[in-house]
């Protein structure tokens, strides 16, 4: 996958995103990263993941007010707002990336109508029952989001919420999403989920699993 070599002193591109460690590994690395993520990365690997989200989301999606999860740079955002989803706001712990989002507009309608500065490993100041719908593409992978993060995620939507959440496919199998998912349908926190296979490049390999993702599509309880 590409690397690029702007800045000297950071390596930007997959391999560096997938060996992040913390949250603050995630502040540094897209700071570097942001202002050339879409040219640099987006249309250099013809990434389609935005689009394949954005359509499983919007299959059955009736309602407004969407939160898009690790909005990055706002390509999600872009695409939803194209399929008619009429108010989305986003949330990411990179502030350059959410600088990246603000600028998004289709028309004279900014994408986002508030971009939240947030790390998803932690409580979000975001109210409970808050949004109708949770996208995500991207950001449950590797060196990112586990797991737990999706209890967060539940707490904030309300109830019917519709959900669909990426995840890369080999993250999925190495950190157990099928268990936590499974739980949270026991607790009658979810409804039972399905999942969603996409590419997530126009060259993707279907037997390769950092190509493809696992999306979790489900209604919250
Ligand atoms: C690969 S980008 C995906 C961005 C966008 N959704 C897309 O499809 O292009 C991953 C995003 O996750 C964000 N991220 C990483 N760790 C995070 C955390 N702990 N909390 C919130 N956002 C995080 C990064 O800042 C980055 O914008």
């Amino acid at each position: 996958m590409a690397t690029q070599d702007d800045d000297p002193s950071t390596e930007l591109g997959l391999d560096a995103a997938y060996a992040l460690a913390t949250p603050d590994d995630s502040r540094t690395l897209y700071a570097a990263w942001a202002d050339t993520y879409d040219s640099g990365f987006i249309e250099a690997n013809d990434y389609v993941y935005h689009r394949q989200i954005a359509a499983v989301f919007c299959r059955d999606f009736e309602g407004d007010t969407v939160l898009d999860v690790g909005c990055g740079t706002g390509v999600v955002g872009v695409e939803l707002c194209s399929l008619g989803v009429s108010v989305i706001d986003g949330i990411d712990i990179s502030r350059a990336m959410l600088a990246k989002a603000a600028e998004k507009t289709q028309g004279a309608r900014k994408v986002y109508r508030m971009l939240v500065e947030a790390d998803l490993t932690q409580t979000i100041d975001i109210a409970d029952n808050t949004y109708e719908g949770l996208v995500s593409a991207g950001t449950f992978t590797h060196g990112h989001l586990g797991p737990d993060s999706l209890h967060e995620l539940i707490r904030v939507a309300s109830p019917g919420a519709r959900a669909a959440i990426g995840i890369n496919a080999s993250h999925f199998e190495d950190h157990g999403f099928h268990a936590t998912l499974d739980a949270m349908v026991a607790a009658g926190t979810i409804e039972p989920y399905g999942l969603v296979d996409v590419p997530m490049y126009g060259h993707s390999d279907a037997d390769d699993p950092n190509h493809m993702s696992r999306v979790a599509v489900f209604d919250v309880c």
